[in-house]
């Protein structure tokens, strides 16, 4: 197989534990032979799990809570001088709800927690944007993915106050998707991905019944962490080069069905 991202530099926040849809793009991003920098949350980095992965891709891991700007500077800065270079792409996999890994309703939300929500999972991302075009820290035609859900756009009651998170995470892939690329050629994005049984996915209220049920949905079932990972190469690529301001479906075929025939059988019993 050719090597899709030789020669490239990034940063790949959220890998968590080998679920982790970040996990599986930093294995992906290692064999297309690009080299990067992990990083995720202080707290995260205590579980340890994350230095095997650094191991296995010849890298190292850097604190940092998405919520703080001199966290981003430190990383962006502590990667240009390890690669003595700037960036070509960046992963942001970061999500995180107190409300709901609280089991707070969503008529009787906390607003601290839901401000708290918005900041780690959507404000992050402009932190993430506007910390690295003051820096100058991605190369022009760099290319930077969010990781977004379908709850952006339609309702699923279990997924809280994320789905006001998603909503504002895949605007700002619009709104700065616009500024970035007129000043530096940098396309921003957002994958919306399938369920998908993570330490995120899982903490969402009825999980496994909607993950059957998208399964059942979609005419290729379920997209797996895998197949995202897959996918984030390509929009880190030159193949791709062309494609901005998107939030693009990546779910099997979920967003565009109505009702299924598998789906028909199981209520026809
Ligand atoms: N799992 C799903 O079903 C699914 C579906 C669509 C989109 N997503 C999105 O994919 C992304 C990755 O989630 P995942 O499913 O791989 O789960 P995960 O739990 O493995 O990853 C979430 C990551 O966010 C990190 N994080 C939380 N607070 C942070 C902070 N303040 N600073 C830095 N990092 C912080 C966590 O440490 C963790 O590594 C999230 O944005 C999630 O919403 C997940």
């Amino acid at each position: 197989m050719s090597k899709l991202l030789e020669g490239k530099i990034g940063i790949i926040t959220g890998a968590l534990d080998e679920n982790s849809i970040a996990w599986k793009v930093a294995e992906k991003c290692h064999e297309h032979g690009a080299k990067f920098i992990l990083s995720n949350a202080p707290v995260a980095l205590r579980m340890g799990k994350i230095n095997h992965l650094a191991e296995k891709c010849g890298t190292e891991v850097i604190a940092a809570d998405a919520t703080v700007v001199e966290d981003w500077e430190r990383l962006y800065q502590t990667t240009m001088d390890k690669f003595g270079r700037k960036i070509d792409f960046i992963l942001h996999s970061i999500g995180m709800s107190p409300n709901v890994r609280k089991g707070k309703h969503y008529t009787d939300l906390n607003y601290d927690w839901y401000l708290k929500s918005l900041d780690i999972s959507a404000i992050s991302f402009h932190k993430m944007l506007q910390t690295a075009q003051k820096m100058d820290a991605i190369n022009e035609w760099g290319s930077v993915l969010g990781l977004s859900y379908i709850a952006a756009q339609r309702t699923f009651p279990d997924y809280n106050d994320m789905a006001e998170a998603k909503a504002v995470l895949e605007s700002i892939a619009r709104s700065y998707g616009y500024h970035y690329g007129v000043a530096k050629k940098v396309r921003i994005n957002t994958i919306s991905q399938s369920p998908t049984k993570t330490t995120a996915g899982t903490g969402v209220g009825g999980f496994d019944a909607f993950f059957e049920y998208a399964d059942k949905m979609s005419p290729l079932g379920n997209a797996s962490a895998e197949d995202c990972a897959n996918f984030c190469v390509a929009m880190f690529s030159d193949l791709t080069r062309m494609i901005t301001m998107q939030n693009i479906y990546h779910d099997g075929g979920f967003s565009s069905m109505g009702i299924s025939a598998a789906l028909m059988e199981k209520f026809s019993q």
